[in-house]
């Protein structure tokens, strides 16, 4: 297994096997670095989130877009690599029923972000013509221990307890009430693994699978971790990624996920 970023690697990653500094935007290299090693499998996840999206989106329709388009182009030349695409529950838009979400609903997505998930989902669906094995998920807020927020909308979720735990407060960009559906990393790694592990014959979806794990506000985190640290005080100073955060789900019914690949 190896791994690839636009990153230099830190020690542990360089001592769990190949790793190589990878522009995903650039297909020549791209397909080299997969000959190369021998690849078999590609788990695309080099995205630009929705909040930074929002304050560079020729960037992130770049990135995203062209990004999935190469994968899945030498995907298709060599004939052999099956690729795992990330989705988000970005797709979804103020119209979309907000709680437990149906799987065939409204997608009209309003950050650019949104956009190109969309975009991703139905060029994956397309390269399935061509044989390519192509399957995702629609992520909700992933949480890490390890991994800090990326500019997303939902980092607050993480934000929170680094910053309880650093400096007892937090401010927090998007307001105490809403409720957003989020996954602890340790199960996104899971789903990962298992929907590539499914048979695509017996798939009616492919790349779009809705996942749900907890939802939960600012609010309710902030309480929780209260019981830890009593004096954790949270002030809310909403900005734009709070009419983001408006537009997505409550929760999520990933019943298609479990029906189709359990
Ligand atoms: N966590 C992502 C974001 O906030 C959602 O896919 O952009």
């Amino acid at each position: 297994m190896g791994a690839s970023d636009i990153r230099e690697p830190n020690r542990t990653l360089i001592s769990q096997g190949p790793y190589e500094i990878l522009e995903v935007t650039e297909q020549e290299r791209l397909e080299r670095v997969v000959r190369e090693h021998e690849i078999d499998a590609i788990y695309h996840l080099a995205a630009i989130l929705s909040a930074t999206g929002e304050r560079n989106p020729q960037l992130a329709w770049h990135v995203n877009t062209l990004g999935l388009h190469n994968v899945l182009e030498v995907a298709r030349e060599l004939d052999l690599v099956r690729v795992f695409h990330s989705s988000s529950i970005a797709v979804f838009d103020p119209e979309t029923p907000k709680d437990f979400t149906p799987q065939e609903t409204i997608l009209h997505p309003k950050t650019v972000y949104g956009i190109t998930k969309v975009t991703g989902e139905l060029l994956g669906d397309y390269f399935n013509k061509y044989g390519v094995d192509i399957k995702g998920v629609r992520f909700p807020g992933v949480i890490s221990s390890v991994a800090p927020p990326g500019g997303g909308t939902t980092d607050y979720a993480v934000e929170t307890f680094y910053e309880a735990m650093k400096n007892g407060r937090y401010t927090c960009f998007v307001e105490e009430r809403p409720v957003l559906p989020m996954i602890y990393m340790p199960d996104g790694l899971k789903v990962t693994l298992d929907v590539m592990d499914a048979d695509l014959s017996r798939l009616k979806n492919h790349t779009d699978f809705n996942l749900a794990g907890v939802s939960f506000s600012v609010g309710e985190l902030a309480s929780k971790i209260r019981k830890h640290i009593p004096d954790f005080e949270v002030s809310y100073v909403p900005d734009y990624r709070q009419e983001i955060a408006d537009t997505w789900p409550h929760s999520i019914d990933d019943s298609a996920a479990r029906e189709e690949w359990g």
